[in-house]
């Protein structure tokens, strides 16, 4: 067509004038580059030549050294924190008020635990971990603690962040306000729970375990279930606290450390003799924890009538002579008790303290038990205990571990 062609004829014109507009226009930028070079170059020689006057070569390297670092270490932070904070060392000193004892909440196994306040008016909980039993690297520390971050529940106290500074290694926990059970228990506090409040606590803590060993994406034995673990938000929900720190020490060392054997009460045979973990010594745990929490006390108190010292040996004496109502707080019998229910409660407890740890109900079943989606056994079966004669030997002795008592749960639901 006329037209098209007209347009092909034409359409070359324009485009040599801007061809022939940049020409002319190309000595002048050329020499706008060559100046603006000269310009930047003369500027890094003259920061040279003032880092070389100011800093002598050692310096030099420091200082980059330093920078350096904490890019090293935010990258690994990024690959193994996404979830949680990660707090400099300097702020966790200053909201503790540099560790004071004034501020310490208590002091485990793991290391002791410091109450501290954040600029924005945040309680927390700092744990610094005893770095000479953890003997963990920086990176092995993150990994861990961003797969404990990733296990949360409502039942399991919450880890806000952590840090690594040199040697030391802390993690940062929301603070509990009213502290750990253990201080209700037998500690200091004047707090009473009546029956409802402490049915609540019983069941939050066996769904806090069942989460740990059948739910969780990896699945965690605890090995340290006691009231002072047990951690109590505002309204008396109880959170589980310290899971997952065994990860943070050698396996051997953690089964043999003074964390463990400063609470043997609470240490199922099988882990206490031979070292075998497995979640069922968690339950084991929990069926002593019951029994405090029910009675009130502790469960080994040397202070008490020799039958009464040891828990879940006394609860078995009174449960033969038909007293077993005699366990039960006075307090909170006093206030007023759904007796069928307690009892029930520490038939419940009677069966995570069986002698063999497959005899022992999984979580699951006991939380069904606890809010009695499943009936429960009549007669609860003999518990293990200490062996009161050889107690005082070196080499623990349970009493019931040889012997064979079976779970009425073992034919009607087989426990893993
Ligand atoms: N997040 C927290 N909030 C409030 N109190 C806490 C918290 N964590 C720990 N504690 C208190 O600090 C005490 C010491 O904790 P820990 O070092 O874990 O020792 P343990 O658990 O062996 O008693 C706990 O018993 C509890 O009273
Ligand atoms: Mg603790």
């Amino acid at each position: 067509m006329p037209c098209l062609s007209y347009v092909e004829v034409i359409s070359p014109l324009p485009s040599r004038r801007l061809l022939q507009n940049s020409a002319s226009k190309q000595p002048y930028s050329g020499l706008f580059f060559f100046l603006g070079s000269l310009v930047i170059l003369i500027i890094l020689v003259v920061l040279i030549l003032i880092l070389c006057k100011f800093f002598k070569p050692g310096k030099l390297r420091a200082l980059i050294g330093r920078t350096a670092k904490p890019q090293g270490t935010s990258d690994a932070l990024s690959v193994h924190l996404r979830t949680i904070s990660y707090f400099n060392f300097h702020t966790l000193k200053k909201a503790t008020k540099n560790f004071h004892s004034n501020n310490l909440l208590g002091s485990g196994g793991f290391g002791p635990v410091f109450l501290g306040k954040l600029g924005d008016g945040q309680l927390i909980a700092v744990k610094k971990l005893s770095v000479d039993k953890s003997q963990q690297g920086e990176r092995e520390f993150l990994a861990e603690v961003r797969l404990i971050t990733s296990i949360q529940h409502k039942n399991l106290v919450r880890l806000l962040g952590c840090c690594s500074d040199g040697a030391q290694r802390l993690l940062v926990y929301e603070y509990m306000k009213n502290r750990s059970l253990d201080q209700i228990l037998y500690g200091k506090s004047n707090i009473f729970l009546n029956w409802k409040a402490r049915h609540q606590i019983i069941l939050g803590i066996a769904r806090g375990l069942q989460y740990l060993h059948e739910d969780s994406h990896i699945r965690i034995v605890h090995r340290d279930i006691k009231a002072s673990n047990i951690l109590l938000d505002d309204k008396f929900q109880p959170r589980i606290g310290d899971f997952g720190l065994a990860r943070f020490f050698p396996e051997d060392q953690a089964y043999l450390s003074t964390a463990f054997a400063g609470t043997l009460g609470y240490t199922a045979p099988e882990y206490a003799i031979r070292g075998e973990l497995t979640e069922k010594a968690d339950i084991y745990s929990f069926g002593v924890l019951v029994l405090e929490i029910i009675s009130c006390r502790k469960n080994t108190d040397l202070s008490l009538p020799s039958e009464m010292q040891y828990l879940p040996e006394y609860a078995w004496k009174l449960y033969e002579r038909s007293r077993l109502i005699d366990l039960v707080d006075p307090k909170m019998r006093e206030d007023g008790i759904v007796e069928k229910d307690v009892m029930q409660t520490i038939y419940v407890a009677f069966l995570c303290l069986q002698p063999h740890a497959n005899s022992r109900p999984p979580m699951s079943e006991i939380v069904a038990m606890l809010i009695r989606n499943v009936a429960i056994v009549e007669t609860p079966t003999r518990p293990a205990f200490l062996n009161r004669k050889r107690r005082n030997d070196k080499k623990l002795s349970w009493d019931t571990i040889t012997d064979g008592f079976p779970s009425p749960l073992q034919s009607d639901s087989p426990s893993k």
